[in-house]
């Protein structure tokens, strides 16, 4: 498959400025780049869902040029987008049959759609349940539902844009055997990821993209991950500071207690304490789905919790709805940030005011502040690097990364007490998560407490003054950071290390 000379403009800016692509058959080819350097721009270009102002496209030598995802996928091109896109009140089946559902003299065919994805599950090694609720899944099963939907529908070449982002290390592994394993059967892969350890351990080949343009393709065997950074950002990373310690006596948050109950009746979080400190940051690790989600739900009012206690500052909040927490300093960075964070067809400066809209500087007295507004949306915006043409772009126009950026800067310019973070860094670039982390370090410094939650095991043991594990709803280690690895961390989370048994 070859791209040649692809130009795509959007008003304000060249996502894609004469980009070559070129991606050999069965191959694994990992794209990286910058935050809005245009890899997603070119996925889609290749996938039919934007099309391109200049360039030639060839799919086995000819010439293509693909006016919808519908054509694409006629040639044998599939794509899982960075975001999902599934629908939350179908099934799983339900969900991979949709737009290509199998019929039998006018009606669909159930029975053969089950067989079909069945055989697809089992003999790609994919673990799916057909008739589960989308809404009901973690973001990992999500993701298979989506790679096997793609597949259902014949695709040769699956692109896959950022795929691991939502995943913890054991799924990476998992997703990566099943790459392999289409790879030996003859699939092309194309994927985009910001890890670049990761590129380097699975990709064939690495197409570099600067500010929209190709500016290296590399083997794996020829670059270090700190050289492909460098041609990424074109110039020389800064090197990570460390930093005292400046964690105080007074508890800022403080669980005692809690159980929440989940979706499906039994308690996601179980009998939880946790004392997050003024300048600390503590770090929760665990696989997807252990209750990480619904405890930060309940400390923001997101869900009810059915015991225990909550209390910020030594004033009980686990009554509060989520507006008076909110209020009253705690800071949210959600996981999902298109269906929490953002309202993704309203203008930056709208977005920007979200969950803060009664306060200063986004209101005066019982109005809006309009201009307030603006000038704070201008100050995040030059303070978290977004790269945007204005703040009245819509949200949807930002790249991911300059998404997450928003969010976090929303957050942070709020002057919470209590920052409350899952996954802060996730699809952001490497210079950009740098800049979180440099953020977060300096709200520690003046006496921000913050849980984080997050699946890479870096930023956690990196960033946090304490770890804790979740497993099954409970805290099953406590950790320092500083005597931790990435492995040991990961053999709790997976209950293949139990802290009785290596501390007797
Ligand atoms: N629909 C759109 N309308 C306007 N601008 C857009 C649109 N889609 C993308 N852009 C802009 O094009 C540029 C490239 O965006 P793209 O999403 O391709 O980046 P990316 O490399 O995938 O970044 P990330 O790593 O953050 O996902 C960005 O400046 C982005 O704001
Ligand atoms: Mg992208």
């Amino acid at each position: 498959m070859e791209l040649a000379g692809i130009t795509k403009r959007f008003p304000g800016v060249v996502a894609n400025d004469r980009v070559d692509l070129r991606v050999a058959d069965g191959e694994i080819h990992a794209v990286v780049g910058e935050n809005g350097a245009g890899k997603s721009t070119l996925m889609k270009i290749l996938y039919g869902m934007q099309s391109a102002d200049e360039g030639r496209m060839l799919v086995g030598g000819s010439e293509v040029a693909f006016s919808s995802p519908a054509e694409a996928i006629d040639a044998g091109i599939g794509m899982v987008h960075q975001h999902f896109m599934l629908a939350d009140n179908l099934t799983v089946l339900e969900n991979v049959i949709l737009g290509a559902e199998p019929t039998r003299r006018g009606i669909i065919d159930r029975r053969s759609a089950r067989r079909n994805l069945d055989e697809l599950g089992r003999s790609y090694g994919l673990d799916l349940h057909p008739d589960d609720l989308v809404e009901t899944l973690e973001v990992g099963e999500r993701q298979r539902v989506e790679i096997i939907k793609v597949l259902f529908r014949g695709a040769k070449v699956l692109i896959l844009d950022e795929p691991t982002a939502v995943l913890v290390p054991q799924e990476v592994e998992e997703l990566f055997r099943n790459l392999r394993e289409l790879k030996s059967r003859g699939h092309t892969i194309i994927f985009i990821d910001h890890k670049l350890e990761e590129v380097l351990a699975i990709a064939d080949t690495i197409t570099v993209l600067r500010q929209g343009r190709t500016v290296a393709t590399v083997e794996p065997g020829d670059v270090t991950a700190h050289e492909l950074a460098e041609l990424m950002v074109g110039s020389e990373l800064p090197a990570p500071s460390t930093e005292p310690r400046t964690v105080d006596e007074h508890v800022t948050l403080s669980v005692r207690n809690l159980t929440v109950t989940g979706t499906d009746g039994r308690p996601a979080v179980d009998a939880v304490d946790l004392d997050v400190h003024r300048g600390e940051i503590i770090g929760v690790a665990g696989v997807e789905g252990n209750g990480q989600g619904e405890l930060i739900e309940a400390l923001l009012g997101l869900r009810p919790t059915s015991e225990g206690e909550l209390l910020l500052d030594g004033e009980s909040i686990a009554d509060w709805p989520v507006r008076k927490r909110r209020e009253a300093g705690i800071g949210y960075v959600p996981e999902d940030r298109h269906r929490r964070g953002l309202l993704l067809d309203a203008p930056l400066w709208e977005n920007a005011m979200l969950g803060h809209q009664t306060q200063p500087p986004y209101a005066k007295g019982p109005w809006l502040d309009r201009s307030g507004a603006r000038e704070a949306t201008a100050r995040i915006v030059a303070d978290f690097d977004v790269r945007t043409p204005g703040i009245d772009t819509s949200a949807r126009a930002l790249s991911g990364g300059n998404q997450q950026k928003l969010v976090i800067g929303r957050e942070m310019l709020a002057g919470p007490r209590m920052l409350v973070a899952a996954h802060p860094t996730r699809g952001i670039d490497v210079g950009a998560q740098a800049a979180v982390w440099e953020d977060l370090r300096a709200a520690r410094r003046d006496g921000l407490a913050v849980l984080l939650v997050s699946a890479d095991l870096e930023e956690l043991i990196g960033l946090a003054d304490r770890l804790v594990v979740m497993l099954r709803g409970r805290i099953v280690a406590e950790l320092d950071p500083t005597t931790t690895t990435p492995r040991l961390l990961g053999g709790y989370m997976t209950g293949a290390v139990d802290e009785e048994a290596s501390t007797s």
